[in-house]
């Protein structure tokens, strides 16, 4: 089964282990790879921040990736989405799909939101067909808009809205159930 829970002090190693995977890294639009240091202080902000929430993706019991939200603060109830799965042999088995639906009532239902938002690199095939398989749309594509390691990538903007995520999460939890991906 695939679950989300809160961050533990324990967590802020494998987070950094899983960040530092080249899969993930390549993803990732930070500045620069973040030293140790760097991150700790990341992982401090995204357990007291109230702007942010971040919850361990479990498989089984065991940490399978990350899942943030931040911009909770913004009046317009909206939040960024970032998420990992953090090995290669958690990917493709189902675990993004359901980290999602469980993500998305969290933002929803939990938090009250009104949207949920994501960059995602235009090549990234991977997160961008999982998400708009949830119910994700399309909604912009922006050229060179962030540089990795110096070079432009474009993007792709992607969001859903509240209403939206009501009408589909359904459907969703219910094949997700059937597929003892998650608890009904
Ligand atoms: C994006 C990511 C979170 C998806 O999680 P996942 O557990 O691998 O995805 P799932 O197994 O749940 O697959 C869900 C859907 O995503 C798509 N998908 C997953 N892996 C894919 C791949 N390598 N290529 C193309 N589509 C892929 C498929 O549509 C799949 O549905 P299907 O199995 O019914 O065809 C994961 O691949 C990942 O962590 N990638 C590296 C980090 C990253 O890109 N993060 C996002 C930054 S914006």
């Amino acid at each position: 089964m695939i679950d989300l829970r809160d961050l533990r002090d324990d967590d802020e190693d494998v987070l950094f282990q899983w960040r530092s995977e080249p899969e993930v890294d390549r993803w990732m639009s930070d500045a620069a790879f973040p030293s140790h240091e760097a991150h700790a202080v990341w992982f401090k902000s995204l357990r007291t921040d109230p702007d942010m929430r971040g919850w361990l993706i479990t498989r089984g019991g065991e940490g399978a990736g990350l899942l943030t939200l931040t911009g909770l603060l913004s009046h317009h109830r909206r939040a960024s989405w970032n998420w990992f799965v953090g090995t290669a042999e958690a990917r493709g088995r189902g675990v993004g799909r359901a980290a999602q639906v469980l993500g998305l009532d969290r933002a929803f239902c939990e938090l009250g939101l009104h949207k949920v938002f994501a960059e995602v690199m235009a090549d990234n095939d991977a997160a961008l067909k999982a998400q708009v398989a949830t119910g994700f749309r399309r909604e912009g594509y922006l050229r060179g808009h962030v540089l990795k390691n110096g070079a432009p990538r474009d993007v792709v903007m992607l969001g859903i809205l509240a209403p939206e995520w009501s009408r589909l999460r359904e459907s969703a939890r219910r094949s997700l159930t059937e597929a003892k991906l998650i608890a009904s």
